[in-house]
C-alpha cells in the first residue's frame, strides 16, 4: 500500500532511505517524501514530491538535504487526494515531529476535531497527520518520551505503521506497528527500519519483525522494543535471507515480462521445493499427519488474483481429494455468519502475505479456533507468522503489481497439496502423487513452450489489433471459468480496457445482448467433451450474433477451432491444468496490449502490490 523507510546510524539517511524506496515502490506511488534532522542544528529539514520518485529525486540536486537520522515514505492515496500538502512526512504545529505512515487511522476524525479545539493547525487532509499533531501535545503533557509515546499508541484505533522523528530526542526514531507490516534490520551501529525486507536486504540479514501493537524507541547500536503497555519486550532477531539482485530487470523492459518469462522456473523451484519437504511438511502445515486425513472440509480465500487461485484449486479439492470446498473472497468473508463446522482447514492464498483483507479473515477464522494455513510467496509475511501453518511457494520476489508467477506458482502449490492430501487419505498411490507432480512440470513446460509460439505474431500483429478495443468480455465453464477472470483482471489493470467475464453459459440470460462486431469475446475452451460442446453452442450463439472470438483451444477441437477469428492452441492436457498451460500466453498476450497503449505496465495507476489496509 505505502512504504515507509527509516535510518538512524552512523552514515547519513538519505542514500539508503532513497534507495530503499526506490525497491518497495512497487508497493504504491501516487506521492514520496523524506525527512530528517540537520546535523548542524537539530533542525526539521524535509523534501516532497507528487507523483514517482524521481520527482523527490531531483529535489536533492538544490537542496541536498541530509541528517543521521532520516525517514522517507511512498504514498499510495487512502485518505485525501495526492498532493504535496497530502504527501508524507506530516508534521505537528512547529515542524518539530514529522511522520510517515502506512495504514488508517480509523478515529483520526474526532482527534482532529479534538485537537483543532485546543488549537492545532493542520495542513493536510490525511489520518496521519493528526498522529503529528497528537505526539506535539502529548511530548508537552507528559514528563518523559516513552510515556508520551504510550499515550499516543493508546489514542489510535486502526492498522498502521508509522515512524517518527521528534526534535526532542534527535538520536531516536520512533517505530509504531499496529496490524500493518514493519520491520528493522540490524548493522553495525546503524540501524534499517523498513515496511518490506526488501529494502535492506543486502545490507543485513538480521532482523527484527516488530511484533502486533508494539513500539520501538531505536538509535543507531540500541533497539528498545515495548508493548502499548509500555511493557519491554525481549527482540526476536531472525536470520532472513532474501536476494535483491534477483529483483533487478535484467534486461527486460518490465518486470512484469521478466516475471511471465521466470514461470516455468518458478513453478518447477515450487514443485520440488514441495516434495523436498518430507516429513517436515506436517511441521510447515501446523497438521498432523492425522489431522490432515480427518480433514472432511476446506475453504479457500483470497482477493483479486489470489482467489482465482483459489476457484481453480476448487476443482482440485474436490475432484481429486473428493472434499467439498468453498472458495471466498477474502473482503467479504468477515460479514458473513462464521459457521464452526469439524474438521474444516482454511487456506488463505495471498502472494504477498500482507493484504488487509485476508489478514482480518485470518484472524477471524483464528479466533473461532479453526485450522488455518497460508499459501504465500513470502516467508517473512505477517500472514505466515499468524496463521497456524504455512505452504511457500518459491516463485521469487514479484516486483510488477500485475500477479504473473505468483499466480501460477500458487496453483501449481494447490494441485501438489490436493495430490499429497489425496494421497495421505490413500485416495491416490504413491505412484499417482509422482505422475501429478511430473504432470505439473509438464504443464510448466507447456506454458513456456506456447509463448514462444506465439510472441511473434502477438506482439507484430494481435497485440496492436487488439489494443484499439474499448471493452472485452472473457467466457469460460468449469475450470476455465476462473481462468478467464483472471485473464480478464490482468486486461483490466494493466491495459485499462474494460473487461467482463461470464460463465460461458449464462451468455444467453442476458449478456448476450452485449455482443457486436466491436467488442471481443475471449473464449477458453475446456478438454472435457461435455463441456467442450457446451462450449462449442456457446461459441455459434456469439458467432450468430456477429460476435469476434479470440479462442484459446486444445488441439484437435476443429468445431470450436472454426468459430474463431483468433486461435490460440495448446497441446491436450491433463484437464485441470489447462489453465495453468495457457496461462503465459494470457499474460504476455495482454502485457502487449498494454505496451501497445504505453501503460506505466510495471506500475499501474491507480494500484498497489500489496493492500495492506481494507
Ligand atoms: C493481481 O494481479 C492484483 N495485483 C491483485 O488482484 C492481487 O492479486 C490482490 O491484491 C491480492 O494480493 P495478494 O496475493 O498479495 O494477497
Amino acid at each position: 500500500m505505502c512504504s515507509v523507510i527509516g535510518y538512524v546510524g552512523k552514515n547519513m539517511s538519505r542514500p539508503f532511505v532513497m534507495e530503499g524506496l526506490s525497491r518497495l515502490e512497487y508497493r504504491g506511488y501516487d506521492s514520496a517524501g523524506f525527512a530528517c534532522l540537520s546535523p548542524q542544528d537539530n533542525q526539521m529539514l524535509y523534501a516532497k514530491a507528487i507523483g514517482r520518485l524521481e520527482n523527490l529525486t531531483e529535489q536533492f540536486n538544490q537542496h541536498p538535504i541530509d541528517g543521521f537520522l532520516g525517514i522517507g515514505h511512498t504514498r499510495w492515496s487512502t485518505h485525501g487526494v495526492p498532493s504535496a500538502e497530502n504527501a508524507h512526512p506530516q508534521f505537528d504545529c512547529q515542524k518539530t515531529i514529522s511522520i510517515v505512515h502506512n495504514g488508517i487511522i480509523e478515529n483520526h476524525h474526532e482527534l482532529r476535531e479534538q485537537l483543532q479545539d485546543v488549537g492545532h493547525v493542520f495542513h493536510s487532509q490525511t489520518d496521519t497527520e493528526t498522529i503529528a499533531h497528537l505526539f506535539e501535545s502529548l511530548l508537552i503533557s507528559h514528563n518523559t518520551f516513552k510515556s508520551a509515546v504510550i499515550d499516543l499508541v493508546n489514542h489510535l484505533d486502526g492498522a498502521y505503521a508509522f515512524l517518527a522523528l521528534a526534535q526532542q530526542r534527535s538520536d531516536t526514531m520512533v517505530v509504531v506497528r499496529r496490524r500493518s507490516p514493519l520491520c528493522i534490520g540490524i548493522g553495525d551501529a546503524e540501524m534499517f527500519v523498513a515496511s518490506d525486507v526488501l529494502a535492506f536486504a543486502d545490507k543485513t540479514n538480521k532482523v527484527i519483525f516488530l511484533p502486533d501493537e508494539s513500539f520501538a524507541l531505536v538509535k543507531k547500536d540500541i533497539i528498545e522494543l515495548y508493548d502499548f503497555t509500555g511493557k519491554p519486550l525481549v527482540p526476536q532477531v531472525q536470520e532472513v535471507q532474501v536476494n535483491w539482485h534477483n529483483s533487478q530487470k535484467q534486461g527486460f523492459e518490465h518486470y512484469m515480462l521478466k516475471e511471465i518469462y521466470e514461470q516455468k522456473n518458478a513453478i518447477y523451484s515450487t514443485v520440488k521445493f514441495l516434495q523436498a519437504l518430507d516429513e517436515t511438511i506436517f511441521d510447515h502445515l501446523g497438521l498432523s499427519l492425522e489431522e490432515l486425513k480427518n480433514v472432511e472440509r476446506i475453504h479457500l480465500l483470497g482477493c483479486g488474483t489470489s482467489w482465482h487461485a483459489g476457484l481453480i484449486a476448487k476443482f482440485f479439492f474436490e475432484q481429486i481429494c473428493l472434499i467439498p470446498t468453498t472458495v471466498h473472497l477474502a473482503s467479504e468473508f468477515r460479514y458473513n455468519h462464521f459457521f464452526a463446522e469439524p474438521n474444516a482447514l482454511y487456506i488463505l492464498i495471498s502472494q504477498s502475505g500482507e493484504t488487509a483483507d485476508t489478514l482480518e479473515a485470518l484472524r477471524l477464522i483464528n479466533s473461532m479456533n479453526a485450522k488455518t494455513i497460508a499459501l504465500t510467496n513470502v516467508a517473512s509475511s505477517t500472514m505466515v507468522r499468524e496463521a497456524e501453518g504455512f505452504l511457500l511457494t518459491q516463485a521469487g520476489h514479484e516486483i510488477a503489481v500485475a500477479s504473473t508467477k505468483a499466480f501460477s506458482t500458487q496453483v501449481a502449490a494447490l494441485y501438489w497439496f490436493a495430490h499429497f492430501m489425496a494421497y495421505a487419505k490413500h485416495i491416490i498411490n504413491h505412484q499417482q502423487l509422482i505422475a501429478a507432480q511430473d504432470d505439473l512440470l509438464i504443464a510448466a513446460e507447456l506454458l513456456e513452450n506456447s509463448i514462444e509460439n506465439y510472441k511473434t505474431v502477438i506482439a507484430q500483429e494481435l497485440a496492436p489489433r487488439y489494443a484499439c478495443s474499448k471493452k472485452a468480455i472473457f467466457l469460460g465453464r468449469h475450470v476455465s471459468y476462473p481462468i478467464a477472470q483472471e485473464a480478464a483482471l490482468k486486461l483490466k489493470e494493466i491495459s485499462y480496457i474494460f473487461a467482463q467475464t461470464y460463465p460461458a453459459g449464462e451468455l444467453k440470460h442476458g449478456p448476450l445482448a452485449l455482443i457486436d462486431n466491436e467488442t471481443p469475446v475471449f473464449l477458453f475452451s475446456h478438454i472435457d467433451p461435455l463441456i467442450y460442446q457446451k462450449l462449442v453452442a456457446n461459441a455459434q450463439e456469439v458467432k450468430a450474433r456477429g460476435g469476434h472470438i479470440i479462442l484459446f483451444a486444445f488441439e484437435g477441437q476443429r468445431e470450436l477451432i472454426a468459430l474463431a477469428d483468433t486461435v490460440f492452441l495448446f497441446p491436450k492436457i491433463k484437464p485441470l491444468l489447462g489453465p495453468l498451460a495457457m496461462t503465459g500466453v494470457i499474460q504476455f498476450f495482454v502485457y502487449h496490449i498494454a505496451k501497445e497503449l504505453d501503460r506505466p505496465i510495471d506500475k499501474p495507476r491507480n494500484l498497489a502490490k500489496s493492500v495492506t489496509v481494507e
